[in-house]
């Protein structure tokens, strides 16, 4: 009989494609860079799965175009780069990989949090241009974290650990979502508040919601004005989450401290601006650039695939 087919748009870690490859006719792109969505659409002709990674952007029309694909399993938590509601009028599936990267994204916003707090970062350059000349009393001050306010937009998954890992550093929590969990659903110390007072109370914002039409530039000009003066913005999230523009405005304008990004508006582009900034720390895209979380990620869209190819209804469903 003949195998199932599956396209894998870049390559993974090995640990999901010999558990792909056990089970079904794998190919994946032979390139070493992302695909456009054309070329996705021409090599995943013939193929009855997909995996798609996160800067995939698989819109209505690929969909159309992708007339074998029975299911897409995107290597990434967040699946905003597919129109998942259109996926699911054609009937096809999309799962995503949660859980597995969720205290390996925290990590990372926890490490910017503590780079533009002690200006980590900055402090690495000085040193590396011989700008170190010794220690003295008012020399490269930053703000230390203990009993500060952490507000964090967006309490899932990553949110929640996030907040975990920030109460450890002596953070007080508050936070903002579309619903508010109770304390005790929590398990831990956080105030739900409004999105208006997450922007006036807090000293550090850390971004973690999804992507969404609703989410959409829900950081501007307007949120930055209403933030401390000396308030950090941290985004692990999506970068379209913030308008970039408007960051920028508001870092050169003083309107808060600094910045800490792993995402951008119009990525892999980084506004210039933002390079030339000292109060920002810029890192590439690498939430969950852990090499057990992205063994662990293969694993988990292996495993969405062959449950799918079974019959069964695969774990990690989206749409
Ligand atoms: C990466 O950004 C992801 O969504 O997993």
């Amino acid at each position: 009989m003949e195998r199932t087919r599956i396209f894998v748009t870049r390559r993974i870690p090995e640990a999901g494609l010999t558990k792909l490859q056990k089970v079904f006719d794998v190919e994946v792109s032979p390139f070493d860079r992302n695909l456009t969505p054309a070329e996705i659409g021409e090599m995943a002709a013939g193929a009855q799965g997909m995996v798609s990674i996160a800067t995939d952007t698989i819109d209505r029309e690929l969909v159309d175009g992708l007339t074998d694909i029975k299911i897409i399993a995107n290597y990434a938590v967040g699946f905003d780069n597919i129109d998942i509601e259109y996926a699911r009028q054609k009937g096809i599936p999309v799962t995503n990989t949660p859980d597995v990267l969720t205290q390996a994204t925290a990590d990372i916003a926890m490490a910017l949090i503590l780079c533009v707090a002690r200006r980590i970062v900055e402090g690495d350059r000085l040193v590396r241009k011989g700008g170190f000349k010794g220690f003295y009393p008012m020399f490269f001050l930053g703000v230390e974290l203990e009993n500060k306010t952490l507000g964090i937009y967006g309490m899932g998954r990553i949110g929640q650990a996030v907040a975990k890992k920030a109460l450890n550093f002596g953070f007080k929590i508050i936070y903002h979502d579309k619903i508010s969990h109770d304390g005790a659903s929590l398990g831990f110390s956080a105030r739900y508040v409004s999105f208006e007072e997450l922007l006036r109370e807090s000293d550090f914002i850390s971004i973690h919601a999804p992507l969404t039409p609703e989410t959409h530039h829900r950081f501007t000009k307007e949120e930055f004005k209403k933030m401390k003066n000396g308030a950090y913005c941290i985004n692990t999230a999506r970068g379209p989450l913030i308008r970039e523009e408007d960051l920028v405005g508001a870092l050169k304008e003083g309107w808060i401290a600094g910045a800490g990004l792993d995402v951008y508006e119009f990525e892999p582009k980084v506004h210039p601006d933002l390079i030339a900034l000292d109060n920002v720390v810029l890192l590439p895209h690498i939430g969950s650039a852990a090499i057990e979380v992205r063994e662990r990620m293969s694993v988990v869209v292996a495993d969405n695939l062959i449950a799918f190819f079974r019959g069964e209804s695969p774990p990690n469903k989206v749409n």
